[in-house]
């Protein structure tokens, strides 16, 4: 029996157990796939007592993976500054990031979005911005117009994404100057603690799409206010989650496996967690 884990904290809530084996029967692969609490000090330790052949890595753990792999990692991994899937290399571990690819997948191949061309607010500079902003790029957007409420991070962010023609940093001050968007990411960990920034109507139109790359009770600030500004489409982050996982299928075992049958098995039970309160 192979085995898999996802480490992170918290983590008992995470859908990817449920994920792996769903896409584990499908594909006639025999696998145990776990989640281990882990938090910043104790995760290398707990990944080294495991006897894991792959794992995911989640919140706050992806940039302490990145510096595990100690430079084998992927490009897009590299470009992201941090890692989600684990790879047993021998005695270390091989890192990739399938954050981005996720998102993209989900956006365009399930929701019917064409990314080519267009102008992009990405709200955050953590982690989660990090894993998705080169994805976004290499879709082809327009530009990425990237706010945070630490100015610092959004320009560090903008640095490193090294496009200066098509990257800008602003300040949450800016959002009203900033006119409107095709698509806006919510990739802040805000509304986990319960406050979203203000954000202006201004913002989006009729023809945005709005996407939390959260989901659950902490995407429902973010996508009321998407639909009270209008937009066309307001997208919880479900879909990126169960493309990411596909993605880190694909690495493990080689197989990528159909995503639709899964993403709607967790959508009829997402829904009603969040309808339930
Ligand atoms: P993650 O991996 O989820 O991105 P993170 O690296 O801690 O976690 O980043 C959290 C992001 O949410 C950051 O962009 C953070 O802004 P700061 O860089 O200013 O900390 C943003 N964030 C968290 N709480 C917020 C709040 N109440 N208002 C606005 N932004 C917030």
């Amino acid at each position: 029996m192979q085995r898999y884990a996802v480490f992170g904290t918290p983590v008992s809530h995470s859908l990817s157990p449920r994920i792996h084996t769903l896409f584990a029967r499908q594909a006639g692969v025999a696998l145990e796939y776990t989640a281990i609490e882990a938090s910043r000090d104790d995760f290398a330790a707990k990944l080294a007592a495991s006897d894991v052949q792959g794992a995911n890595v989640t919140l706050p753990l992806k940039e302490d993976a990145f510096a595990l792999c100690a430079g084998n990692v992927s490009a897009r991994a590299r470009r992201a500054g941090a890692v989600n899937t684990l790879l047993r290399n021998g005695n270390g571990w091989h890192g990739d990031n399938t954050d981005g690819l996720g998102l993209v997948r989900d956006l365009t191949e399930r929701h019917g979005l064409d990314l080519r061309e267009r102008r992009v607010l990405l709200l955050g500079a953590g982690g989660a911005a990090r894993g998705v902003a080169p994805a976004l790029l290499d879709a082809g957007i327009h530009s990425l117009y990237i706010v945070n409420r630490t100015a610092a991070r959004a320009d560090a962010l903008a640095d490193a994404l090294g496009e200066p023609g098509r990257v800008h940093a602003r300040a949450l001050d800016a959002l009203p100057g900033l006119g409107e968007f095709d698509l806006l990411v919510n990739a802040t960990s805000a509304t986990r603690g319960g406050a979203l920034p203000a954000l202006p109507m201004s913002l989006a139109g009729p023809r945005s799409a709005a996407v939390d790359l959260s989901y659950g009770e902490a995407a429902v600030p973010f996508l009321a206010w998407a639909r009270a500004a209008g937009c066309a489409q307001a997208l919880d982050g479900l879909g990126m989650l169960v493309e990411q996982a596909a993605e880190s299928f694909l690495l493990w075992h080689g197989v990528r496996p159909e995503t639709d049958a899964v993403y709607t098995a967790l959508r009829t039970q997402a829904d009603a967690l969040v309808t339930a309160d």
